[in-house]
């Protein structure tokens, strides 16, 4: 049977975030920011195994670290978020026609029934696919000296969001062609030609990015602990 696998790239050093702590080890509502993006694979049925791959000097996951059966980490990130992928997909053994997820670390809002849906929409797809959102506000395109010089029609347009999900054996031949460039998986899937499907993703799965980033990322987690407790 095909299974399902997870990627969490975590060997950024999170330059925009600009804290000594890489961000994915930041605090967030208690935890560290990496705990709360494993969890929804840890916690799915459907999920065979999670990679957490780490740079090789890595110094914090050993304080921080999540123990589960599925969970194993790998200490080869790379240069560049696609060289990580890559040489996590280079130890795995697994099938080529297994699915493989790749997630952000940085990424803790995904939830159990967005994962659900990425899987069901995608599990019967021949090319793969990533949550998505329609692009919402008007774009503009700047000048150097940070004014407008256009409107850009903003229709078609979906902005990225992870997991990203391709067969092992297409997402390592995608990598190994793309010399490390991309900033995500579909482009380099992309590059063979491919088109993977967009699915509708949510706000909530944002990426730490800045520091701004980390309070709206509380605030959902409140807004959950909220709910949950009615
Ligand atoms: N990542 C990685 N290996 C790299 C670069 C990034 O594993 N060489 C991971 C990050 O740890 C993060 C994800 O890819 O989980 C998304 O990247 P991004 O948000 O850009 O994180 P950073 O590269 O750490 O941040 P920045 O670009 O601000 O430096
Ligand atoms: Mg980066």
């Amino acid at each position: 049977m095909t299974k399902f696998h997870v990627i969490i790239p975590a060997a950024g050093s999170g330059s925009r975030m600009a804290t000594v702590l890489p961000k994915q080890y930041l605090p967030l509502a208690g935890r560290p920011i990496v705990s709360w993006t494993l969890e929804p694979f840890l916690t799915c049925e459907r999920i065979a195994s999670v990679h957490l791959v780490l740079s090789a000097d890595d110094a914090h996951w050993q304080a921080h670290a999540t123990h589960h059966p599925k969970l194993s980490t790998l200490h080869c990130g790379g240069e560049t978020r696609a060289e990580t992928v890559l040489n996590a997909l280079k130890v795995l053994n697994v099938e080529p026609s297994d699915w493989i997820l790749v997630h952000d670390a940085a990424r803790p809002g995904l939830t159990h029934q967005l994962l659900d849906y990425l899987l069901d929409e995608v599990e019967d797809d021949e090319v793969g696919g990533l949550l998505a959102i329609p692009l919402a506000d008007t774009l503009k395109r700047a000048d150097a000296k940070q004014r407008v010089a256009s409107t850009e029609p903003r229709e078609g347009l979906w902005q990225a969001q992870t997991p990203q999900m391709f067969r092992y054996g297409i997402l390592k031949e995608a990598l190994i062609k793309s010399g490390g460039a991309p900033t995500d998986e579909a482009q380099a899937v992309e590059a063979l030609g491919l088109s993977p499907k967009l699915v509708t993703g949510q706000l909530r799965n944002l990426k730490i990015t800045y520091p701004q980033d980390l309070a709206l990322a509380e605030a959902i987690i409140a807004a959950d602990h909220h709910e949950a407790k009615k």
